[in-house]
């Protein structure tokens, strides 16, 4: 696996076009077509959370108690493990998570294909929750807004793990956060949570947030590790964290790989309330 180095960049600090960047995209939509297979594989997703409720739920969605009224058609909770790789975390998560459907969503056939293998379940059975789809992200994520926009989704978690990082300056405008789908994919989860072993990219990413989260709604709390001012909220509902953290028990490939390698591991948090 390529990844175990550290990463070298000729950006020594958040980029320059960061602020003018995130602000344009902002308040734009991304239009390029969505492409067939992913509505396809989008399709089978549903039906998978579909037939993940009616087997729990005889065919209702989940209520929180037998007193409960909400309406059949209240929305059901998925959650997305976006660019899984091999599939790992999405068992990890759907662990973390067993009443929820975990999405596993990569474009990589080859990755995908080891999802779920014994060495990732340590002998045990794969969750019944966690599903895996071949699928790209920036037109996935669109079909997963207008599922939350017309109220049949709502995403508690979204895995945003290891990232290409795209380091080189040039090619600054693929990382997420600096690409018109970043609105998307900031509306795509109550909570998000992006991990990286590039700190740029998680101080980034999390900058990222408070602009259009401000050019949107007003101003976020940004906290880093190094700031005493701890989680106080603004009134525009978004809290913002970024920190270094060591994991105890790696959670993907990519992650084990850093650890193993004496890498310093980042990530972001983005709290909606
Ligand atoms: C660096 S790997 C990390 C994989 C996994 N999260 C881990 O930590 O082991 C990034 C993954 O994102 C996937 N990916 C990148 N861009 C994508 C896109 N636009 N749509 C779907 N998958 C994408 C790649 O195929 C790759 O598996």
């Amino acid at each position: 696996m390529p990844g175990a180095n550290s990463v070298t960049s000729n950006q020594e600090t958040l980029h320059k076009d960061l602020e003018e960047v995130v602000r344009k995209y902002a308040r734009t939509t991304f239009l390029r077509p969505i492409a067939d297979h992913t509505r396809e594989a989008f399709a089978e997703v549903e039906e998978f959370v579909k037939k993940f409720y009616d087997a729990r739920n005889n065919g209702s969605p989940p209520r929180c108690s037998e007193d409960d009224k909400r309406d059949v058609t209240a929305p059901v909770a998925v959650i997305l493990d976006s660019g899984c790789g091999t599939g790992e975390s999405t068992i990890h998560i759907a662990r973390r998570f067993p009443g929820i459907p975990v999405i596993g969503i990569d474009k990589s056939c080859a990755r995908l294909n080891k999802a779920g293998n014994p060495s990732q379940t340590a002998g045990e059975d794969v969750p019944s929750n966690a599903f895996w789809i071949r699928a790209e992200l920036l037109d996935f994520w669109r079909l997963a807004l207008d599922h939350v926009r017309s109220g049949q989704w709502t995403i508690p978690y979204h895995a945003v793990y290891y990232p290409n990082p795209w380091p080189k300056q040039s090619e600054a405008t693929r990382r997420f956060h600096m690409h018109p789908i970043f609105p998307t994919l900031l509306a795509l989860g109550e909570t998000i949570e992006l991990r990286t072993n590039w700190e740029i990219y998680a101080r980034e990413f999390a900058e990222a947030a408070r602009i259009a989260a401000k050019e949107l709604n007003g101003s976020p709390t940004l906290r880093f590790e190094d700031d005493e001012r701890g989680d106080s909220h603004s009134g525009t509902g978004k809290t913002i964290k970024c920190e270094s953290f060591d994991p105890e028990n790696p959670e993907t490939a990519f992650e084990r790989k850093y650890k193993e390698a004496g890498q310093k591991l980042w990530r972001t948090i983005i709290k909606t309330e």
